[in-house]
């Protein structure tokens, strides 16, 4: 580009390239990417079983209470200005209160830091941590926004195995032999996304044991909690007792509030029975093993070599939004290649819609069927 005096002027901003990759693994992009495939004129709706959000689902829908505390405090013009940005003092202190419950000591509202969303929360606690040349040890399968932001921070991220076989717990031995003496802190993330287990209290203080010998901090990312259904139940992080430094991320109680200003859901129905009542797992083990009993996404491994035409995860993903109008999360973008994450979040009759044509999809694509 000239500029007025006939010289040459280069803009002075660009892409920062060493954050390409890291920009690229987002789940959204991804499913993006999928629905990019669905099929114009399929009369049929889209089932979108890969997103995790069931807010617009009717038997999701808020409890009344929570969405009249948001009128009243709206109308009641007390929060409409500026408030500090750690969060407004009575959230903070009802938040300590909440939280206590469950805790062998007392928090203030001091220890309570509020956000807009996890992901804020994220970007704070990895900015803080990401001294030079320290590192941290995330979780495969994961949740991308971690490998985001260490990339962005230049935090040095290792990785740690969750064991399929053993209901997704996680590999401590190697979390043992990962860790050094920069190793800042391990995330845990718990109901998990994507595997969608909840730990054991016996798993959760082995955790604790190994981070206490370890001498690192456990960020414990519990955004799901509102969302397990049936005979998972909350684990309160007071097994981490006084003796191991936790940062709680996520949502702040039991299914009806979540984190920073958005509220949680309330399943009317239980969505996970209609995977057992359709006895769709095990119609179709052939071409799909679960291996854990959910609390709110289903990780199923695929098995490609049942299957004809299909490559891989994401292959499988796209040609089923094309064939069936149905959307999944290939496992990929979670560090699972040749998984997929089905999500039950959504009305029953909607799951057991998409549940049928996955099956279809699968029968016609069998290698046996030709
Ligand atoms: C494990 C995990 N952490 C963080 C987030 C981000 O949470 P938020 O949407 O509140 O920013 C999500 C959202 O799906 C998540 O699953």
């Amino acid at each position: 580009m000239e500029n007025g005096e006939g010289r040459e002027v280069r803009w002075g901003f660009g892409e920062n390239i060493s954050l390409t990759s890291a920009g690229k693994n987002s789940i959204r992009a991804t499913l993006y990417e999928v629905m990019s495939s669905l099929k114009e004129g399929d009369p049929r709706p889209v089932i979108p079983l890969g997103h995790g959000d069931p807010s617009t689902f009717p038997c999701f829908r808020t409890t009344l209470v929570a969405e009249d505390a948001i009128v009243d405090a709206v109308r009641s013009a007390k929060y409409n200005c500026y408030s500090p940005n750690v969060g407004v003092p009575s959230a903070k202190y009802a938040i300590a209160e909440y939280l206590s419950r469950d805790l062998p000591y007392k928090l203030s509202p001091d220890d309570i830091f509020l956000t807009g969303g996890c992901s804020q929360a994220i970007e704070v606690v990895i900015s803080v941590l990401a001294r030079p040349g320290a590192n941290i040890l995330l979780p495969r399968p994961g949740f991308p926004a971690y490998e985001a932001r260490t990339a962005f921070h230049g935090l040095e991220a290792q990785h740690f195995d969750l064991i399929p076989e053993k209901g997704w717990e996680i590999d401590l031995e190697a979390v043992k032999a990962l860790a050094d003496e920069n190793t800042a802190a391990m995330v845990i993330i718990n109901p998990n996304n994507p595997c969608g287990n909840v730990f054991t209290y016996q798993h959760l203080a082995e955790v604790a044991e190994t981070a206490r010998e370890l001498g690192i901090m456990v960020i414990a990312d519990e955004v799901y909690d509102h969302l397990t259904f049936g005979n998972n139940p909350f684990i309160p992080m007071g097994v981490f007792g006084e003796t191991v430094p936790v940062l709680t991320l996520g949502s702040i109680s039991k299914r009806w509030l979540v984190p920073g200003w958005r509220l949680g859901w309330i399943a009317t129905t239980d969505p996970k029975g209609i995977f057992k009542e359709t006895k769709f797992l095990d119609s179709m083990k052939n071409f799909l093993n679960i291996s854990t009993d959910p609390a709110t996404f289903i990780q199923v491994k695929l098995n490609v070599a049942c299957l004809e035409d299909i490559h891989d995860d994401i292959d499988f993903c796209s040609k089923l939004a094309k064939e069936e109008s149905v959307i999944l999360c290939p496992g990929s973008v979670l560090g699972l290649k040749n998984w997929l994450r089905i999500t039950f979040a959504i009305d029953p009759s909607s799951l057991e819609d998409g549940l049928d044509r996955i099956k279809s999809f699968c029968q016609r694509h069998s290698k046996s069927s030709k």
